[in-house]
């Protein structure tokens, strides 16, 4: 039988073995995000350390070629210096034909940043379509075509030719999806008055600058300097409505591909959405 010394010895013990296991823990998280996107499913490369994930198991161990070249980029595609053909022949369906009666703005056809996503995320086109290969010599405008490069795939949901299967493979059919193409807060800023005022007030009311004589727009949040524009600003893109340019959400409002998962700040999302604050960054609700 313990004597209670040895009880309360035990019990402080158990404590530092708990204090240690938090210490150890913290320090994982802090190696995470350090990683960058190098420790997130945007790493398709051999040198993903995740198990369980969709990469390659023979390919490359590069990064960002999967995304993105220094030469020989895609320059009609919305993404910069971007590496994919974009999907060709996906019939997409939008939001629209739900024909929600509490629509304000207007909703476009899947265009600008959502396209360059679109590209790996409607299953239809395998991951290792890629333009300009890795090492010199390596280009080729098809990207090898809707079965890409070839390249050996492990992973959970990615069939054999590199194609996405699972939830993260939204389909051509949007309509079950967040609106996208869609004219932010019903239209009222727009090019000819870029700080005008929403039609749809239960938005909040986005910021403008002019950068390199382009009009950009974005939502601020709480998460970095009011009036400056940065990665965990709700980024509005660029597009005609009704042919007067204005701010429209898109794939990367939400989403920043490069975001590593901090806490609870998962999914490549801006900020975090923790009681729901990346929608109400934008729904006044
Ligand atoms: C899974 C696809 C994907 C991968 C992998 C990826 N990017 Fe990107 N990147 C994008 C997309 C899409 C955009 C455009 C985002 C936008 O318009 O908001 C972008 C934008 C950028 C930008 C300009 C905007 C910004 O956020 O600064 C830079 C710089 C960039 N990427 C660098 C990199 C580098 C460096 C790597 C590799 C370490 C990388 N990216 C890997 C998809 C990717
Ligand atoms: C080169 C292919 C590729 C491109 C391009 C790409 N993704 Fe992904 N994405 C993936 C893969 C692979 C996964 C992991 C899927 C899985 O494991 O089921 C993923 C997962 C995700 C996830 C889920 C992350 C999680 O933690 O569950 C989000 C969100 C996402 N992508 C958003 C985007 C957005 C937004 C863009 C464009 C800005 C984009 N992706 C472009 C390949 C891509
Ligand atoms: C209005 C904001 C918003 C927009 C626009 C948006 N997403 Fe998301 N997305 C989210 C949120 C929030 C989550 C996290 C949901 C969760 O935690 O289950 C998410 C999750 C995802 C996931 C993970 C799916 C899952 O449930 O595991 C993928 C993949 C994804 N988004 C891709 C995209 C792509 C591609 C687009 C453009 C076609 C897009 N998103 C547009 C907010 C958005
Ligand atoms: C970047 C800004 C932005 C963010 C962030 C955002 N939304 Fe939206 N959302 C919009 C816009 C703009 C519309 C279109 C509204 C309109 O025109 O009436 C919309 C539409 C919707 C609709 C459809 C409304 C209808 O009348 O059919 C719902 C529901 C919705 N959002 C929920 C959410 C949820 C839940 C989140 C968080 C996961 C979210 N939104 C994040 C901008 C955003």
């Amino acid at each position: 039988m313990k004597t209670s010394m040895q009880l309360f010895a035990l019990g402080t013990w158990t404590k530092a073995i708990a204090a240690s296991a938090v210490v150890l823990t913290t320090m994982i998280a802090g190696q995470a995000v350090a990683a960058g996107i190098a420790d997130t499913k945007h790493n398709l490369g051999t040198s993903n350390p995740r198990v369980g994930e969709n990469r390659v198991s023979a390919g490359t161990e590069e990064i960002c070629v999967f995304c993105h070249t220094p030469h020989g980029a895609d320059t009609t595609a919305p993404a910069p210096l971007w590496n994919k053909r974009l999907t060709t022949g996906a019939a997409y369906s939008t939001y629209a034909t739900l024909n929600s009666s509490t629509i304000d703005g207007t909703m476009l056809a899947v265009g600008s940043v959502s396209l360059a996503c679109l590209s790996c995320h409607d299953g239809t086109q395998a991951m290792d379509n890629i333009i300009n290969a890795p090492g010199s010599g390596g280009y080729d405008v098809t990207g090898g075509g809707s079965t890409g490069l070839g390249y050996t795939w492990a992973g959970p949901r990615v069939d054999a030719d590199g194609k996405m299967t699972g939830i993260a493979n939204l389909g051509a059919d949007l309509s079950n999806d967040h609106p996208i193409g869609i004219q932010y807060c019903g239209g009222g800023p727009n090019a000819t008055t870029p700080t005008g005022a929403c039609t749809d007030t239960d938005f909040v009311a986005p910021q403008n600058a002019t950068i390199n004589t382009n009009l950009v727009w974005w939502v601020d949040t709480s998460g970095g300097t009011a009036g400056t524009r940065q990665r965990t600003d709700m980024l509005l893109y660029t597009r005609s409505f009704g042919g007067t340019n204005g701010p429209s959400v898109e794939c990367g409002s939400c989403h920043d591909p490069h975001a590593p998962a901090v806490g609870t700040q998962v999914a490549f999302l801006r900020v975090s959405n923790a009681g729901s604050a990346l929608c109400l960054a934008c729904h006044v609700k």
